[in-house]
């Protein structure tokens, strides 16, 4: 069976079981602060079982793009060796949201698995929990085990602990027992070896869970107690992957049609062949596994990059790199050439891959050519450490800083190292790390309290569409410390002016003031898992009062002006640029926007103006606001609204309307468009292959723009003394400077030669080394000049030069290589040692070295020590 059938094919049967059948969330998450990426098929309806919001159909069914690749579930590091762990999977799950429970969930896998895929029953095993005797004294499921009894036989029903039956979201929230079923499809002389009872959850290739059945019963406090949900849940998770292998009746989920089209492709590229060489066959499977990851990332609107999820999704792509560079001897880029067959491949499931071809084909073959330009660096720097290094060891810390600073992966410093017949300082490198990583987590290290309850029925409201002011009342609080922000309460209103950060516009600020005057400020406003966080730095004082809750009305104003401009904006790309122009991005701050875009080339300074034109004549039209809220999806866009992609949309949504401008949007706007006054573009720029990003200013920040270039100009103008043409008066002054220039470069140079006829007489000798320490009136270009000149004549040599620029002294050391090695002379370490008499340092090679210090008066001191490092 195609793998293209065995996913219909499941989607079709829970159909039949009256349930909705969604599309895959985005897989980056926009809203759940303990989470980055999906990482199990239950991430997107977290709010449905935290109860902070009710779905339609409480049955629910698809196929999600899963990423274990952080966090409490982080399979990265075992992709690759193994043949059925990967970064990126699809996650085939039934729902139920406070319906159907176990007798269900277990009667419909089963037919589905035995009935419809034909799975033989005699290779499956399912396992149930045993209970715990730890704080949580939980019993064992033995409803689940009598269930099982009337499919199974009863051995093949085995017990398992917590660890693996026994499922929890995350620290905190629903959890409960679970059960597992497993196939087992070794050959028959390999069963008649061993019982496959004995290597269930054990790691076996061919031994592997399938299908996780979550009986959700329990909540976890934050306090770590264990209380019982108001409404029970199901949810399931099967390995889309491991399902294939099954059903295609092979070993390895690399062996499937998922996997087998880009392996082929990774053949022909690299000229290599899998199936022949374990370590050949490792680096095929991590290039096959992550460029999936990789690809359905930045199609879901995640670029790579150095913070956050963009920074794991750089990793996993250079993790790829470096098998293909280390491994399968490609130098240069070639995972980008694989998005072809992948699109081609998973298109028709995942049209986002076919939309975005071209994009993420850019980025990828960007950011390959950027990380082997790393590479490359970084083997110059590692021959350094390699030529510095006393012994057969090099030091944990060089390599840590090779690491650190350079991205350097230390697997390949290891490797290289061996291969020079040298050492690694392991325990050296890993100390390091780990004071690294001790840092990072002290920085970020946070505890959060459970929510104390006010009113549990109260269901939030967001008024502030219409209103800047409401009467609210406290339904729900807590505390949450953090090193970084100190002790800060998050607040629950039943209702709420208050916009929370969401669609790249930021939360509203403000305040809360009570009957008695009291008044607490609103710093910030987000929102978890469907619930609107308003956060604060005190708890009101009267909790069950009413309180008027006040939005800055000012920071909103503004930031609405750079909403709608947002709108604008795009818009007017897409009619300057082109319809290839989509949406990457969006800051909308109340001083100014950035929007990222789609576009291959750098913008001319006239599209700039076009694109500036055309939001200012809409500003100018005065277009009005019509917007639509809690409409149908497709109603919006048969209206003709855009959607993003990697947005996860709700069951109705909100258009927002500006003239032919529509959008899907959740964020707030002007009421009219001559609300922004004016549009002023303020930067264009890269941020990444075919990304282009445009900042951008409205309002009273153009008034600003606007005097303070007019403040600069005058200013210029006086320093010109006032004359009537500046620019040309300052043409003027650039071309009068640049022949200064070059004539002040004829002359040094002039000097130099004189310089250098001087010196040759000056060598002395000592020690059969020609030896010279002076001061020169030089600058630093030209000390380098002097001695390279005079080490190119002569042999033997030995030179300090110093000078005196501004106040700083500078000191220049050169050795010829020939003395370097025969008298282990090192220039680095002269200009070291004698860069205390000038208070300062530096260092380079061991043939040349320069160091700058505060103490011009030590310049004497430091050339007449010179003679002690060769006498
Ligand atoms: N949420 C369950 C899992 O990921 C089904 O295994």
């Amino acid at each position: 069976m195609k793998s293209q059938d065995i996913r219909s094919k499941f989607l079709g049967f829970f159909k039949e079981k009256k349930h909705s059948i969604v599309p895959s969330a985005p897989m980056v998450l926009k809203d759940d602060p303990t989470l980055m990426f999906v990482n199990s098929g239950m991430a997107p309806f977290k709010e449905y079982f935290l109860g902070n919001a009710k779905p339609k159909n409480n049955r629910v069914a698809d196929s999600q793009k899963c990423l274990r690749v952080s966090g409490k579930h982080n399979d990265l590091e075992e992709v690759g060796y193994d043949t059925y762990h990967h970064t990126l999977f699809e996650m085939l799950g039934n729902w139920s949201f406070g319906d159907y429970f176990k007798k269900e969930a277990i009667a419909w896998a089963w037919e589905l698995l035995v009935d419809v895929y034909g799975i033989d029953k005699d290779i499956l095993y399912v396992t149930v929990f045993e209970g715990s005797d730890d704080a949580d004294k939980l019993p064992m499921d033995t409803e689940a085990y009598d269930f099982w009894k009337q499919y199974i036989s009863e051995d093949r029903i085995l017990t398992g602990n917590k660890k693996d039956n026994f499922w929890e979201m995350g620290d905190q929230g629903p959890c409960g027992p679970c059960s597992e079923i497993h196939v087992d499809i070794r050959s028959a002389e390999e069963k008649a070896k061993v019982d496959g009872k004995d290597l269930v959850n054990m790691d076996h290739p061919q031994v592997v869970e399938i299908w996780n059945l979550v009986f959700m019963q329990y909540n976890r406090k934050a306090n770590g107690s264990l209380e019982n949900l108001p409404e029970k849940h199901i949810d399931t998770g099967m390995g889309f992957e491991r399902l294939c292998m099954v059903l295609q009746g092979v070993q390895s989920n690399y062996d499937t049609d998922v996997f087998t089209p880009i392996i082929r492709e990774i053949e022909t590229i690299t000229n290599k062949n899998y199936g022949k060489d374990e370590t050949t066959d490792i680096a095929i499977r991590v290039i096959s596994d992550h460029v999936r990851a990789v690809a359905f990332s930045i199609a879901d609107g995640q670029l790579p990059s150095n913070t956050g999820a963009g920074y794991v999704i750089r990793r996993i792509l250079r993790r790829a790199v470096r098998y293909g560079f280390t491994f399968l001897d490609k130098k240069e880029p070639f995972i980008y050439r694989l998005v072809d067959v992948l699109s081609s491949k998973m298109g028709e499931a995942f049209p986002e891959l076919i939309a975005q071809k071209q994009l993420i084909e850019n980025v990828i073959k960007e950011e390959e050519q950027s990380f082997l330009r790393t590479l490359d660096q970084g083997l110059i720097l590692l021959n350094r450490i390699v030529d510095e290094t006393k012994g057969d060891t090099v030091s944990g810390e060089k390599a840590f800083e090779l690491y650190d600073t350079y991205g350097f992966p230390i697997d390949l410093t290891a490797l290289i190292l061996s291969e020079k017949g040298l050492k690694l300082d392991e325990k050296g490198f890993d100390e390091q790390l780990q004071k690294q990583k001790n840092r990072s987590r002290a920085a970020s290290e946070m505890s959060t309290d459970d929510w104390t309850i006010l009113n549990d029925d109260a269901v939030e409201e967001f008024v502030g569409y219409d209103t800047l002011e409401a009467n609210v009342k406290l339904t729900k609080y807590r505390k949450v410390s953090s090193k970084k922000d100190g002790d800060m309460y998050q607040l629950v209103f039943n209702l709420t002016p208050f916009y929370p950060e969401g669609g790249g516009q930021v939360g509203d600020k403000g305040y809360l003031e009570d009957a008695h005057g009291d008044v607490v400020y609103i710093l910030d406003t987000k929102k978890e898992n469907n619930v609107i966080i308003h956060f604060a730095k005190n708890l009101p004082k009267h909790l069950n009062e009413t309180f008027k809750a006040v939005v800055d009305a000012k920071q909103r104003y503004r930031t609405e002006c750079n909403h709608t401009a947002t709108h604008l904006l795009h818009q007017a790309l897409r009619e300057v640029l082109g319809d290839h122009v989509e949406q990457k991005g969006s800051a909308v701050h109340s001083k100014y926007l950035r929007f990222d875009f789609s576009h291959f080339s750098k913008l001319t300074a006239e599209q700039l103006r076009d694109v500036e034109n055309f939001v200012n004549s809409r500003i100018e039209g005065k277009l009005p606001l019509i917007e639509k809220r809690n409409i149908a999806k497709e109603e919006a866009l048969a209206d003709g609204a855009m959607s993003l992609f990697g947005e996860k949309y709700g069951d109705t949504v909100r258009s927002v309307r500006f003239g032919q401008s529509i959008e899907l949007c959740g964020g707030t706007h002007v009421k009219n468009t001559a609300d922004i006054w004016h549009f002023k573009i303020i930067s264009e720029g890269a941020v990444a292959a075919g990304i282009r990003r445009i900042e951008a200013i409205t309002n009273d920040a153009v008034k600003d723009y606007y005097s303070e270039n007019n403040r600069a100009y005058f200013e210029m103008k006086e320093l010109l003394n006032n004359a009537k043409e500046p620019v040309k008066a300052l043409q003027n002054l650039q071309e009068e400077n640049a022949s200064l220039k070059k004539e002040i470069e004829a002359l040094l140079k002039a000097k130099a030669k004189n310089i250098k006829a001087e010196l040759k007489n000056e060598l002395q000798e000592i020690n059969g080394i020609r030896f010279l320490a002076k001061k020169l009136d030089l600058d630093a270009a030209g000390l380098k000049d002097v001695a390279f000149e005079l080490g190119s004549q002569f042999d033997n040599l030995f030179l300090l030069f110093a000078t005196e620029q501004n106040g700083k002294a500078l000191l220049s050391c050169y050795i010829s290589k020939e003395l370097v090695a025969s008298k282990g002379l090192n220039a680095g370490q002269v200009v070291r040692e004698l860069g205390k008499f000038i208070q300062g340092g530096g260092g380079g090679q061991p043939f040349f070295a320069t160091a700058g210090g505060k103490k011009p008066d030590g310049i004497d001191e430091a050339l007449a020590e010179a003679t002690g490092f060769i006498k």
